[in-house]
């Protein structure tokens, strides 16, 4: 058991690079099985999820290998059995991708259900939908906890998503590669991360065209090959550094991302009063740590992103006036607002609406990590409180941030993982 301890009130100075992207990368690592030859994946983030992921493959036997720090290679071919019910797949949310893919390159899976973040309930209806209507016919059996699918073929169809969902899209367009015919995907998510999927697919030799629009057209064939892939910056882990500088004031230039991806958040970031200043590749955040109150609602890109509500909750905490925060994606995603208000944050929640009214500071506290991000948004308290703050469960916070600890002291902020 570990925990994170910060001292906080430090303005945040200097340069952070940020890592591969986490929802990208746990749909590729997937996405390898279809190519049933060697994959080469860089910018790998080292987080818990990717550990999980590799664990999974080397389990359904395929070669996983570490050249580096950052580049993964994944041998395929090797891979005999479409039976993933082992541990570590029930232990993320991602390890869904393992139906599409499995689906796709043996006709058969059998899939442990998914775990990860608990933020009411998360349905894979709009998934299973989808297999079926491209030929699967598909067991679900919730008291072994276990899906099984199995198709003699997959043939291309119309799907029209009833909810605009990211793991169904691109868990459809997985089975969908080497189905026959054309597959159309309507009302399809259009985050960077599918297009990133997409992108990678399509370097195995797949013919997707429309990835991050609301029409996605896939062409099946037969076979794909191994390839070389560069995984994209990951915008929730950005948008995190850029929240943090917000609240505690100081000038960070958060290198290594894609500006365009942050543009929502940009936009709500300088209507708080902080000055925006975007390169070819990175964003600088300027803020003398005095914000002003503000509206945010989140939505599926290119809307304000679920994944940076709670961290945008405790920026909002300080902010002069009083802010509304609506979350649209997900029913029950304001659990982590009572540790929050641990910090002195006032903050009321009306079902999918909290009301923020700014304090003029936050005081240190022992708090617990209650999901990922909600563990991002207790760092982000933390180190504008005055203070002392312990920071618990933090496996929650290392399954998406790589060296949190480490590229926040880089800014100068004073925080060390303590071993209990
Ligand atoms: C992905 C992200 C997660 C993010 C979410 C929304 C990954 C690994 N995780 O999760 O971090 O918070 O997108 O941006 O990429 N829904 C259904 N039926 C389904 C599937 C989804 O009703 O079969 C609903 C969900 O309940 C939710 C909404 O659709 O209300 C969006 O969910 P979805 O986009 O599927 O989220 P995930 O892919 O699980």
């Amino acid at each position: 058991m570990e925990h994170l301890l910060i001292k906080g009130s430090n303005p945040l100075n200097g340069e952070v690079v940020i890592s591969g992207a986490k929802n990208a990368v746990v749909a590729i690592i997937p996405a390898a099985i279809l190519a049933n030859d060697i994959c080469i994946i860089d910018n790998l983030p080292r987080i818990e999820d990717v550990k999980c992921l590799e664990d999974s493959l080397t389990k359904l036997g395929a070669h996983c290998q570490l050249i580096d720090d950052r580049t993964l290679t994944i041998d395929s071919s090797t891979i005999k059995s479409y039976n993933a019910t082992f541990d570590s797949v029930r232990k993320i949310r991602a390890s869904y991708y393992l139906m599409g893919a499995l689906l796709a390159r043996f006709k058969r899976a059998e899939v442990a259900l998914p775990g990860g973040c608990n933020f009411g309930t998360r349905p894979i209806d709009l998934h299973l939908k989808g297999f079926r209507a491209l030929g699967a016919e598909i067991i679900e059996d919730y008291d072994a906890g276990i899906i099984s699918l199995k198709a003699d073929r997959l043939k291309g169809t119309n799907i029209f998503l009833d909810t605009v969902s990211v793991g169904a899209t691109i868990n459809i367009m997985l089975a969908a590669t080497m189905a026959e015919g054309v597959t159309t995907i309507e009302n399809a998510a259009k985050e960077p991360h599918i297009v990133d999927t997409a992108n990678f697919l399509n370097m195995l030799g797949a013919k997707i065209k429309g990835a991050g629009t609301d029409v996605i057209r896939i062409t099946g064939v037969e076979k794909l090959h191994g390839n070389e892939y560069m995984i994209i910056p990951d915008q929730i882990e950005a948008g995190t550094y850029m929240i943090a500088t917000a609240a505690c004031g100081g000038h960070v230039s958060v290198r290594n991302i894609i500006p365009k991806h942050m543009d929502s958040l940009s936009a709500k970031l300088r209507e708080m009063g902080c000055t925006i200043e975007e390169g070819d590749d990175y964003i600088d955040v300027i803020s003398d740590g005095r914000l002003s109150a503000i509206r945010v609602k989140t939505m599926a890109y290119p809307g304000f992103p679920t994944d940076l509500q709670p961290q945008m909750a405790a920026g909002l905490a300080k902010a002069d006036g009083i802010s509304i925060l609506t979350e649209t994606v997900w029913e029950n995603r304001f659990q982590y607002i009572d540790q929050l208000k641990k910090f002195g944050c006032d903050i009321n929640v009306d079902g999918r609406i909290a009301t923020i009214r700014g304090v003029p500071q936050l005081n240190g506290a022992e708090v617990i990590a209650t999901d990922l991000r909600a563990g991002a948004a207790m760092v982000i308290a933390g180190l504008a409180a005055a203070g002392t703050t312990k920071i618990g469960n933090i496996r929650f916070i290392d399954r998406g941030y790589e060296q949190i600890e480490y590229k926040l002291k880089a800014l100068g902020a004073d925080i060390k993982r303590v071993k209990n």
